[in-house]
């Protein structure tokens, strides 16, 4: 059954903060009512869960969850588990299934902290690169600040799963990032940009290449505890865009941390 009322169980957090982040709109974010997780990289996350939660028995958020598709699949393999989905569009909110072990939370990221609960299991999707401010630094602090703000949310044994695009630079290894989020970002050829294929333009999205990703885990307490590249992915860009934006190697991967001892 989907869900297209502001649905029961919908939990409206108070939102006191300035929001800092920018949000797509719903022409947008319609382009995310789909999912990533192919049959590889469930394989990459399904055996770390099988692994550190072996008794199936865990809490986990499902941060920029979307429509729900991935919290729906964990319901359905961990039947003792129970799952939130947080995420701040509506449009996507209301694509959800109905669960008797979910719960479903429409608010931004900006306010994890408000949540008065611990998980067992913190899940980032490819929703890091969407967390942009007015600037790539911005940006930046609030990939960091997102990543702060659940330490305080995890569970002692809990672990934190995320999913996200690599992006290297052929030669400068953090210029592709640089470029992608200039172009996407500027409101003046957003036009443009959207043509040559980008949803996030006039918003911005800012992508990392993997150095970058880790450079920013080591910031965070918490350690990495496994390290995967879906080998699968093919990329998608065109040869013509790549040399434009100086990308070498493109791929998804998926970090697995805990908390630092
Ligand atoms: C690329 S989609 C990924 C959706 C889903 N995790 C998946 O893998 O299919 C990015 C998601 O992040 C959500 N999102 C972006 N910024 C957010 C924010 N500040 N707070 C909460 N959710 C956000 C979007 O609404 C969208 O659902």
């Amino acid at each position: 059954m989907v869900i297209n009322s502001k649905v029961q169980k919908l939990i409206k957090l108070k939102n006191m903060q300035v929001r800092k982040m920018k949000q797509l709109n719903d022409l947008q974010l319609e382009y995310f009512d789909t999912e990533y997780v192919n049959p590889t990289r469930w394989e990459i996350v399904k055996v770390l869960i099988d692994k550190d939660f072996p008794d199936g028995n865990f809490k986990f958020l499902d941060v920029g969850g979307g429509n729900g598709v991935f919290t729906d699949r964990l319901l359905q393999s961990y039947p003792n588990s129970e799952g939130t989905v947080l995420d701040n569009s509506e449009l996507l909110l209301s694509k959800n299934l109905h669960h008797p072990r979910k719960n479903i939370i429409c608010d931004s990221v900006e306010n994890l902290g408000n949540l008065n609960q611990k998980y067992d299991l913190i899940n980032f999707n490819w929703v890091l690169h969407h967390l942009v401010g007015k600037s790539y630094n911005d940006s930046r602090n609030n990939m960091l600040s997102a990543l702060h703000n659940v330490e305080s949310l995890l569970t002692d044994n809990g672990r934190v799963s995320i999913f996200e695009n690599m992006y290297d630079g052929i030669f400068l290894d953090n210029l592709p990032s640089h470029l992608i989020f200039k172009l996407t970002s500027m409101k003046m050829i957003a036009g443009i940009i959207h043509k040559m294929g980008a949803n996030t333009a006039g918003v911005g999205v800012c992508f990392l290449s993997k150095k970058q990703w880790v450079a920013t885990l080591n910031k965070t307490h918490f350690s990495v505890q496994n390290y995967a590249d879906d080998k699968e992915s093919k990329s998608i860009i065109p040869l013509s865009h790549r040399i434009f934006l100086h990308l070498g190697h493109v791929r998804v991967g998926h970090f697995w941390l805990s908390k630092c001892v």
